[in-house]
């Protein structure tokens, strides 16, 4: 039942407000100060590196989550593609957990990593959204991200509670290893909490995002550019317009475009920039100004304020609610999927069965 919704996309994608709130309250203790687990949880004091392992989507919402793991926890982390993972055998030092995302839950590579890792890491966790799937059996503790059946091949409400999810798990962990104090997490999880109805906030722009994509539409090859916590926003939403659009877009991060892909830029090659206000935040303006003189059409991704600032100077803005920047790659990806999916509607692809592509990989 897609809900009144053209696509299983469009509708998943219109739940997120609520499936994310469901995921913070599940993991919120009752007088939303902290963050509970289920079972017998984990001690992050009894850890010196977490190493998170995963595919596709669940691998950047892993790259996301190793910035706030470090910055927040201060706690060491590597995060693999699950079929690298596996055939390089890295070492797995006693005191790494081992992390495991995956939406299904089954996916062939993750849980070929999952076992690789048993005896080795003094603790298995995994993230799932199908809290009876291997995955999940086989850790030692398994956090559900609640997001609810997803069937759109494409993810998406997976990919943002898989966040919400790692977001309070990082959050633990930087209480636990002393790194944040019990009033300034309580002062966080109220801002997560304001999560939803952020989202909610964005949904009214969609017009101006679904206006954008059909400009998107046109193009052969696109580029998508972030720095720090966006930097994996913007391999996903590359992903995500590859996936169901068929357009060819690669990520980078800002920093890297001098190193390389700026050769590419020219007035056929939109270049999408996620920038809300945040510590980097003239950095990567700095970045589009470069694509902007050499002809680049960008199409920037920030804040009100972000706007002001560029005045304009972008060949298309879309604004978004002001978010703490923390926050601010579960946002983003509201627009990013929507990109991708108004891209897909444009071209008359199919956004919910796109070609090649199973919701499920349980072979490698
Ligand atoms: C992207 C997508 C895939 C999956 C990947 C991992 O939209 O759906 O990249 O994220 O196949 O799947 P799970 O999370 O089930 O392990």
């Amino acid at each position: 039942d897609k809900g009144g919704h053209k696509h299983f996309m469009a509708k998943e994608i219109a739940e997120q407000p609520r499936v994310i709130g469901e995921a913070i309250m599940h993991y919120l203790s009752d007088d939303g100060r902290s963050v509970e687990l289920p079972g017998k949880g984990i001690d992050f004091t009894a850890i010196d590196r977490l190493s998170m392992v995963a595919c596709g989507t669940a691998y950047y919402a892993c790259v996301t989550a190793k910035y706030w793991f470090e910055q927040l926890a201060g706690l060491p982390c590597d995060v693999d593609v699950a079929s690298e993972f596996r055939y390089r055998e890295p070492p797995v030092p006693a005191r790494t957990a081992a992390l495991f995302v995956s939406q299904s839950g089954e996916t062939a590579d993750t849980l070929a990593a999952l076992r690789y890792c048993e005896g080795k890491a003094a603790t298995i966790l995994s993230v799932v959204n199908v809290p009876e799937s291997s995955i999940a059996r086989e850790s030692d503790l398994a956090l559900p991200i609640l997001a609810g059946t997803e069937i759109g091949v494409a993810s998406t409400k997976a990919f943002t509670c898989q966040l919400t999810v790692l977001l309070m798990l990082a959050l633990k962990a930087a209480s636990d290893r002393g790194r944040m104090d019990a009033d300034t997490l309580a002062d966080t999880l109220a801002k997560l909490r304001a999560l939803p109805s952020a989202f909610n906030a964005a949904m009214e722009d969609a017009d101006d995002i679904a206006a954008a994509a059909r400009k998107l539409a046109e193009a052969r090859d696109i580029l998508f550019l972030g720095r720090g916590l966006m930097y994996p926003l913007a391999m996903e939403g590359a992903l995500k317009l590859k996936e169901i659009s068929y357009i060819h877009a690669e990520a980078y991060a800002s920093g890297e475009l001098k190193h390389g892909p700026i050769a590419l830029i020219d007035k056929h090659v939109p270049v999408v920039v996620m920038a809300p206000r945040d510590a980097l935040f003239d950095k990567t303006t700095s970045n589009m100004q470069e694509v902007i003189a050499r002809g680049g059409r960008v199409l920037l991704i920030t804040d009100k304020e972000g706007k002001r600032i560029t005045h304009g100077d972008a060949w298309l803005t879309l604004t978004m609610p002001d978010i703490d920047p923390l926050l601010a790659p579960i946002l983003y990806a509201l627009p990013a999927q929507l990109l991708a999916y108004h891209t897909a509607i444009a071209k008359g692809t199919d956004v919910d069965q796109p070609r090649n592509l199973a919701k499920s990989v349980t072979v490698e």
